[in-house]
């Protein structure tokens, strides 16, 4: 029987704890959200987090930490050098990836940035399923190009199939025939992100190891989800119906040399990460460099009682009862969505629900920025802040000029253990609202934009006067 039951025949999944202690969420009226919009520019980044009602912006950092993780802080060793807190950091790490050195960083883009500052060059290529932003953005830093090379399965937003995050593993031999000697490592993003929060399967990871093998080039993986990756490879792939979650994480990094890790998401803590490899000679100059931006080698900028609070939450994440409540939150409100018309990318993923806001305002043109206006609808209506990953976040080209984003979505993140499925229903009901009236939703144009990565600081305006009209 699963551990989440305690009788077969009762089948409601429901959140696996119970609540200590609470923060209140602040209720707006309509015209202070039309105010708070106008303000910010219609970009709800520049959103005060009191005027916003449910966050979904990320999964990053913003979920609840247990009591045993609040209880380990209070054993936090602040030593500078040697510290107890690391020992324990370690070990856990060690157990799971079976790595050899593991570097905390401070967050995600610290791993990535020591790991493209030790290995790349000018001109290098660096292949993944799909790049997250930051690793884009770092890699590109020292002159090198990321190359996405997403499976033909990613291409279709409403098809279902099991593992949309996997590689193009026929693009990827192609890419290392002809230029494996600029290819100073390959990278697999588990769970796949940018992709829609799909998961990587294990015969697609084993697939890429070998051919990475092959060539004698190490594979990296971003593995920021792997915990919901390995839960969606249990629920999904043949041959592992009886393997633990932790199991199976342990088979997936057996295929890799290293990892970088955004530990604000299946760390389960509030800020953290780490940089993971197996190479001796690699490892030192990343040491050298952790030292030069982060700190000392057994904190990599972050505090003892940080490392004790990732330490518990790493083994959380990998719990059972947990991965099945996380997978199953955003999944209920996926099928709310399907069953009112409401086009998502399918199926969902791990952390987030992505509405295709470009097949939902088929009346609005990109350089209206459909998924842009919808996120700030969703806000005005029901004080839900989204992220929009459309031509905002993309249009723009390094020589200046737009091409539209090949999807227009808007992501709805579920930070972890923090929303009841009192709060998703509500959601539902707001989607389907605004789902019903869509044909109301006006664009938006943009009227102030800084030269990179516009979307956090640009100022927009409704087309037509109004969002909604
Ligand atoms: N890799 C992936 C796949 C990510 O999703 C993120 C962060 C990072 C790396 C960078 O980590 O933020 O700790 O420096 N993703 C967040 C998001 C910001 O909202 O998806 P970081």
């Amino acid at each position: 029987m699963p551990q989440d039951r305690v009788d077969p025949q009762f089948h409601t999944i429901i959140e696996p704890f119970r609540i200590k202690s609470v923060e209140p969420i602040q209720f707006t009226t309509r015209a202070e959200r039309e105010a708070a919009l106008e303000e910010a520019g219609y970009n709800l980044f520049n959103l005060h987090a009191d005027h916003v009602l449910i966050d979904l912006l990320t999964d990053s950092g913003t979920g609840a930490m247990s009591s045993e993780q609040w209880a380990a802080m209070m054993r936090g060793d602040e030593s500078y050098a040697g510290s107890r807190s690391f020992d324990r950091f370690e070990a856990v790490l060690k157990d799971i990836t079976g790595f050899k050195h593991i570097f905390p960083t401070h967050q995600g883009r610290a791993a990535e940035r020591i790991l493209c500052n030790a290995a790349l060059k000018h001109r290098d290529v660096v292949p993944s399923n799909t790049h997250f932003d930051t690793t884009r953005a770092n890699i590109e830093a020292v002159g090198a190009v990321a190359v996405d090379l997403p499976s033909m399965d990613a291409r279709y937003p409403e098809e279902v199939h099991p593992f949309k995050g996997n590689m193009d593993i026929e693009a990827l031999r192609l890419l290392l025939e002809e230029e494996s000697s600029r290819v100073p490592f390959v990278m697999l993003t588990v769970t796949n992100n940018s992709g829609g929060g799909q998961p990587v399967s294990m015969a697609n990871i084993r697939d890429v190891s070998a051919m990475c093998r092959n060539f004698g080039v190490p594979l990296i993986l971003d593995c920021c989800r792997y915990a919901e990756n390995a839960y969606f490879i249990k629920l999904r792939e043949p041959g592992y119906e009886n393997s633990t979650p932790r199991a199976i994480a342990q088979e997936m990094f057996s295929y890799a040399d290293g990892a970088t890790m955004s530990a604000k998401k299946d760390g389960m803590a509030n800020i953290g990460g780490f940089l993971a490899l197996n190479d001796d000679a690699l490892a030192g100059a990343a040491r050298n460099l952790l030292i030069l931006g982060e700190g000392f080698p057994t904190y990599g900028g972050l505090a003892g009682y940080d490392l004790d609070a990732l330490a518990v939450g790493f083994g959380e994440a990998l719990e059972e009862p947990y991965l099945r409540y996380r997978l199953r939150s955003i999944e209920y409100l996926g099928e709310r969505l399907v069953a009112a018309n409401i086009p998502i990318i399918r199926p969902t993923g791990g952390h987030a629900v992505y509405i295709d806001a470009g097949r939902l305002l088929k009346h609005l043109p990109s350089d209206q920025y459909p998924a842009w206006a919808l996120s700030c609808v969703l806000y005005l209506v029901g004080g839900v802040r989204s992220v929009e990953i459309g031509s905002v976040m993309f249009g723009r080209q390094p020589d200046g000029s737009e091409r539209p984003a090949v999807l227009e979505l808007v992501r709805l993140a579920f930070p972890r253990r923090t929303y009841t499925q009192s709060h998703v229903d509500y959601l539902a009901e707001v989607l389907l609202y605004v789902g019903g009236m869509r044909e109301r939703v006006r664009g938006v144009r943009m009227v102030e934009a800084p030269p990179v990565l516009r979307h956090f600081s640009a100022r927009f305006e409704p087309l037509d006067g109004a969002l909604l009209v």
